[in-house]
């Protein structure tokens, strides 16, 4: 898809939600685009907005109180001009999501191979014999070992691992092209997670799907990404290849983020400070409060736009502007090639 338009288009997608203590601005004027076959992280602390940011793709997200603006043209089509009986369509369908937490996504009183064909059959119509054979097909190819005996087992007789992999196995009935998953990992044990993403990796062939994929974990990351957009208060602070933010961050609050990692930095208290009241963003940069490098210019106007520092990398900070040393921040981290090593085999 190089040079034809990326799968999934989003421009300047702004979202907020009213709450008592006035509109709170979740996400906030952001861009970025998904190919097929590849994998987009969004990266971030807690509150950042990357959860918001996905759910607003296919307007999953509470309305009210939440409100949606931009455009998230996928395959072409402006997402957030269709209807709602339009969208349904495409949801869970072309675009598929996973969560965090497969224990609550799933019904606990239904058996997983009705749940599967249930998920299919709500977009197909096809028979139950065959929504059943397309069942097992999927438990199959998510590794679910003897698929066929497994499709009539409830939910609690599957590990955490096998739950997740059930969810992944629900969100490929419609073949998706997109696969939206929002910190699938984050409640498995280690070996557990590096199964899961090896698997997604795998599907990912096998479908040619683009994945954006949400995590805080940058160790994680390493593992999965092509790309990855770092966010912060509402706002994308870099962009870029993962080689490349993960050798030469250019941005102080994705140095900072990487500083976090035991391997790395080893600051692994996290970063000192919290996230500005999305309430009320100071002007400027959303990181000056937290930031090692800020200067007056830090603190008036919008958040810098976007400079390329790098073909591909690009980072929102005063120091790219001209007329300004970047050398200052660009020596913030060095040499932290991502760990790519393969991951384990045990099964979960
Ligand atoms: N329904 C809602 N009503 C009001 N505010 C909300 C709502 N959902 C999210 N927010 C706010 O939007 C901001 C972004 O939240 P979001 O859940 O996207 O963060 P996140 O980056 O996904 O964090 P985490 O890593 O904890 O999942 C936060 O300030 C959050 O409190
Ligand atoms: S703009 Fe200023 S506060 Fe923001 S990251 Fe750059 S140096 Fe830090
Ligand atoms: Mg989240």
């Amino acid at each position: 898809m190089s040079t034809a338009e990326p799968l999934l288009e989003v421009e300047d997608l702004t979202t907020t939600f009213s709450t008592d203590d006035g509109e709170l601005m979740a996400v906030d004027g952001i861009d970025f685009s998904v190919d097929s076959g590849e994998t987009v992280c969004i990266v971030g602390e807690s509150g950042s907005g990357k959860t918001v940011a996905t759910e607003s793709i296919t307007r999953i997200v509470k309305s009210p109180p939440g409100h949606v603006e931009g455009s998230v043209r996928f395959k072409g089509q402006d997402l957030l001009e269709m209807s709602e009986p339009e969208l349904r369509d495409i949801r869970g369908y072309e675009i598929a999501h996973i969560f965090q937490n497969p224990q609550e996504a799933m019904n606990h009183c239904y058996t997983v191979g009705w749940q599967i064909m249930e998920a299919l059959q709500i977009h197909r119509d096809v028979s139950n014999e065959e929504a059943r054979a397309k069942a097992v097909d999927l438990l199959d190819k998510v590794g679910i070992a003897n698929a066929s005996s497994r499709f009539d087992d409830h939910p609690h007789e599957f590990s955490g691992g096998q739950k997740q992999r059930v969810m992944i196995a629900m969100a490929l009935v419609g073949d998706p092209d997109l696969l939206i998953a929002d910190e699938p990992t984050t409640a498995l044990d280690v070996t557990v997670q590096a199964q899961i993403l090896r698997l997604l990796d795998d599907l990912q062939e096998e479908f040619d799907m683009g994945i954006l994929f949400v995590t805080h974990d940058l160790g994680v990351v390493a593992e999965i990404a092509d790309r990855i957009i770092v966010m912060y208060a509402g706002k994308v602070m870099e962009r870029g290849g993962v080689l490349d933010i993960f050798d030469h961050p250019a941005h102080p609050y994705t140095q900072q983020l990487l500083n976090c990692l035991p391997d790395i930095g080893g600051n692994t208290g996290g970063i000192p400070g919290k996230l500005p009241d999305p309430h009320d963003p100071p002007d400027g940069c959303r990181f000056a409060a937290r930031c090692d490098h800020t200067i007056d210019a830090c603190r008036t106007g919008q958040q810098p736009e976007e400079v390329e520092v790098n073909p591909g990398q690009k980072a929102s900070c005063v120091y790219y502007r001209p007329a300004h040393d970047d050398s200052v921040i660009r020596d913030g981290i060095q040499n932290t090639e991502p760990d790519t090593t393969e991951v384990g085999s045990a099964d979960d």
